[in-house]
Parts: structure tokens; C-alpha cells; sequence
């Protein structure tokens, strides 16, 4: 189902400025061991959730009846959330149901994931309340943006179809226990649907977080968390080279700290992958750029991810990858079988040559033409190949790069699955939002704001 190709990663083919020796590689072996027996020994334990979902399938059987007692005039679905409460979300609705604005999912989906007021006002102002759901999605159930949204949307609702049906519209998607969406739907007997609290949010795409939206788009739910398991069995292989996570993530590490290439790169030459490369992006740095390594020790290490698509981006972001710095790894996603296809008309002039090729062909050309361009100038690469782009190979690639995330922490020495560097950001924010108990933060915000010198300042 997939395969990945790490050849223009390798000294071999690149060189060894470029590339990797295979000792090298190697050498890394004893080390990766020892990483998935710690990350499976989690999982085994109930420390790390996101191993086990696939082969969870209550929560699949739970979110199918719902989907199926939702009223069939129900049109539009509002997710709210936030970073791994929306992400995975919007890679799973864009890849298998198409970019929303064709309308071609059983029910349209819409995941304003900002608190910029722009899209979801667009939102409210064109859909029908009494036709719409409302999913809100916070693991925390605290997250300000999420919340902030849903204190808007539920107003709406509720001026249109009174408090009582305004709440039967909600559905909140949190922890099992604690946090204030749990409290809320308890108190007021809102449908709620559990994310495991063993389950990062930037992990949490097949869980409820994923499932709920997809099913209620009528997508194949099952088919991800298939394709997903399957995954997951190579994923615990002890052996480096047999395990396709673990060789993703020593690549990407051992380039970051033996090549200096700190710049990682995930190119799908797939349009629906664009929103699967901007998950991986959050999954990525949020996961690995740590100030801290696991003994405590200050180390400020991570490498920066950049989302690309191809083609569109050997027009835009290409020149800078071919002839920039050397200090990225790019990783192409090819799909094999796009879902449709074009074949070329044939014609006379310029373009007679692409006359009966199709458009997969232009585009399978164009990712080869890459590939071997950036290997001549010894720029390292690896392709991930699908055969098809379905729920199953979709749930196996969130998977495989779950995995390779996890593997990558323990190859780095960080602790993967927290992020203490947002915390500060959101307690300033929540200072001058008035939060009782921030009064200070807010106050420490205002006093530098003040301090700034008006010299260093332009004013238009
Ligand atoms: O990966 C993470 O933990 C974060 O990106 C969260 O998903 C994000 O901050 C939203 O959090 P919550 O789901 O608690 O609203």
C-alpha cells in the first residue's frame, strides 16, 4: 500500500555531503531500538494513547450511531476547534471528500479554525440554524479561541431556534472527565463525545475528534482506522530499516545532526494532501522543537518543518530548495493512481508532445524531474508512494507519521508529547482578556508594550 523510497537521501546517489552513508544509518540502529521498545512499552502501558486507537473500535461504533440518528435535513456541520482539534480534520475531509467549496460530502463541513472573525461571520451570516450542527472540539475544553467561537455560535443558534433546540444542535467533543466543555455538557446534557486524556490533540485525528466530522461528512471512518492499524503493526518492528516510521524519523534526524539539515520539507504532489502537509507541519514542530531535552538540559533543538505541494510549488518555493541553503531534507509524496484523471488533447504547435498523456502523467513527470534535479546538485530527498489515495492509505499515512514523530522525540532526547513554549503566549493573551487570576499577566503586557521606544516605530 506504501512504500518509501530513500535513495536520493543516501551518500549513494547524493554524495556524501548530501547523503547518508549507510554506516551511518546504521550506527543509529541500536539506538532506534531502543526508542519503539520505550514508545510501544507506552503505549502497552496506557501512557501514549494515539498507538492504540486504530484497534480501538468503540469509538468508532459510537460516533457510526450517532452519525445515523443525526436528522437527514441537517446540511451543515460548524466544527469549532483549534491545532490538533482541527487539523487532522480538515487533512481528512480535504483528501477524502474533496475541497469543501464542491459541496461533494453528504453533509458540508466547516472548520473556522481562527478566532479572526472574517470566516466565521461569512459563516453565520449564510447558513441556515436550523439546518446546521455545531461540533466543538476542545480536549481541554479551555482553549480561549474554541471557546470564544462557541460562546458566538451557540448565541446564534440560539436566538433562532430558542435555548433547548439551540442545545440539542451542540455536540462537544473533550476529555471524559474534566475541563469545562465536560462540565457544560454534563450539566446541561449536551452530547459529548470522549478524546482519550492518554492522547496528545496533534495526535488525535483518529480519535472522536476525526472520526465525529468525518462520518458526519458520510466519510469511510473505518477505512482510516483500517488502514491506520495496518500501519501501526509495522510501526512497532524493532529492526530500523524495517520499520517505515522509524526510518522516517532517523533519516530526518540523523540529516539534522550529522548534515546540518534543519529544514524539513513534506511536499505531496497530491492537491488533497495540501491540508494533510499543513497537520504535519503542527505535528512536527509542535512535537520536536523543545527548549529542553529529557535530562532537563537546555538544548533549543528541533527542526522547522515547510509544507509544500507539487507542482504548484516548483513555481513558488522550488528555486529556494534547489539553490538556497543547504540545510533541507524534502520528502515527496506520490500518489500512483490519482482519483481522476485528463488526458491531453492532441494538438499542433509547442504542446504537440503532451498530446494523449494525461494530467497524472505531466504530474508523475514533474515530481521525477524534482527529485532528480535536487540529487544532481546533491540535495537530498525520499518519496513516500501510495497507490491510491483512500481512507485506508490516508489513515496508514497519519499513522506512519505519528509514529515517525514519536521515534524522531526519542531520537532527539525530547519529550515529544508536550508543549510548554505555547503556555506563556496564553497567559499573557488571557492577562489582558481579563481572566480573574491574570490580572498580572495582563498588566506585564500593557507595561512593555509601553516601554517599547516610539523611535522604533514608522508611522504611515
Ligand atoms: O497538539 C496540541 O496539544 C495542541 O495543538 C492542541 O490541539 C490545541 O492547542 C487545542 O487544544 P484543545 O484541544 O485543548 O482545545
Amino acid at each position: 500500500m506504501i512504500t518509501i523510497d530513500y535513495s536520493l537521501a543516501m551518500a549513494e546517489a547524493v554524495g556524501t555531503a548530501g547523503g547518508l552513508r549507510d554506516p551511518e544509518l546504521e550506527a543509529e540502529g541500536k539506538a532506534f531500538e531502543r526508542a519503539v521498545r520505550r514508545v510501544v512499552d507506552e503505549a502497552k502501558a496506557g501512557v501514549l494513547g494515539f498507538f492504540g486507537l486504530p484497534e480501538d473500535p468503540s469509538t468508532l461504533r459510537a460516533v457510526d450511531d450517532f452519525a445515523a440518528s443525526v436528522d437527514e435535513r441537517i446540511a451543515d456541520v460548524l466544527v469549532l476547534g483549534i491545532g490538533g482539534s482541527s487539523l487532522g480534520t480538515r487533512a481528512v475531509l480535504h483528501a477524502l471528500g474533496g475541497p469543501p467549496e464542491l459541496g461533494l460530502t453528504r453533509r458540508r463541513l466547516h472548520l473556522p479554525d481562527n478566532s479572526d472573525p472574517w470566516l466565521l461571520a461569512a459563516l453565520l451570516g449564510r447558513l441556515d440554524p436550523s439546518r446546521t450542527l455545531v461540533v466543538a472540539v476542545s480536549k481541554s475544553g479551555g482553549t480561549v479561541e474554541t471557546a470564544a467561537q462557541l460562546l458566538v455560535v451557540r448565541k446564534w443558534l440560539a436566538d433562532a431556534l430558542g435555548a433547548a433546540e439551540a442545545r440539542a444542535r451542540l455536540v462537544y467533543v473533550t476529555d471524559p472527565s474534566r475541563g469545562p466543555l465536560r462540565e457544560e455538557a454534563d450539566a446541561e446534557g449536551i452530547r459529548a463525545f470522549d478524546v482519550p486524556p492518554n492522547v496528545g490533540g496533534r495526535f488525535s485525528v483518529l480519535s472522536s475528534v476525526g472520526l465525529l466530522p468525518a462520518r458526519l461528512s458520510g466519510l469511510d471512518a473505518a477505512g482510516l482506522l483500517e488502514g491506520a492499524a495496518q500501519m501501526a503493526e509495522a510501526c512497532r518492528r524493532t529492526e530500523l530499516r524495517d520499520n517505515p516510521a522509524g526510518i522516517l524519523a532517523a533519516l530526518h534526524v540523523l540529516h539534522h545532526r550529522l548534515r546540518g539539515r534543519s529544514v524539513h520539507v513534506l511536499m505531496p504532489y497530491a492537491d488533497a494532501l495540501r491540508p494533510f502537509a499543513a497537520w504535519w507541519v503542527q505535528l512536527w514542530a509542535e512535537s520536536l522543537g523543545k527548549r529542553r531535552d529529557r535530562q532537563e538540559r537546555v538544548v533549543e533543538t528541533g527542526p522547522t518543518p515547510i509544507p509544500a505541494v507539487g507542482a504548484t510549488d516548483q513555481h513558488a518555493q522550488m528555486q529556494l530548495f534547489m539553490e538556497g541553503p543547504r540545510d533541507k531534507l524534502v520528502t515527496f509524496i506520490e500518489v500512483a493512481e490519482p482519483g481522476a484523471d485528463l488526458t491531453i488533447p492532441e494538438s499542433s504547435g509547442a504542446f504537440a508532445y503532451l498530446g494523449g498523456k494525461s494530467l497524472a502523467e505531466v504530474l508523475e513527470a514533474e515530481l521525477r524531474g524534482t527529485a532528480q534535479a535536487l540529487a544532481e546538485d546533491g540535495r537530498p530527498s525520499l518519496t513516500v508512494r501510495v497507490a491510491r489515495l483512500d481512507a485506508r492509505s490516508l489513515g496508514a499515512l497519519f499513522f506512519l507519521f505519528e509514529a515517525a514523530t514519536a521515534f524522531a522525540g526519542e531520537l532527539y532526547g525530547i519529550d515529544a508529547f508536550d508543549q510548554p513554549g505555547v503556555e506563556l503566549g496564553k497567559r499573557l493573551a488571557s492577562g489582558l482578556l481579563g481572566r480573574p487570576g491574570y490580572e498580572e499577566a495582563g498588566s506585564e503586557v500593557r507595561e512593555a508594550e509601553q516601554s517599547r521606544p516610539s523611535r522604533h516605530r514608522w508611522n504611515g
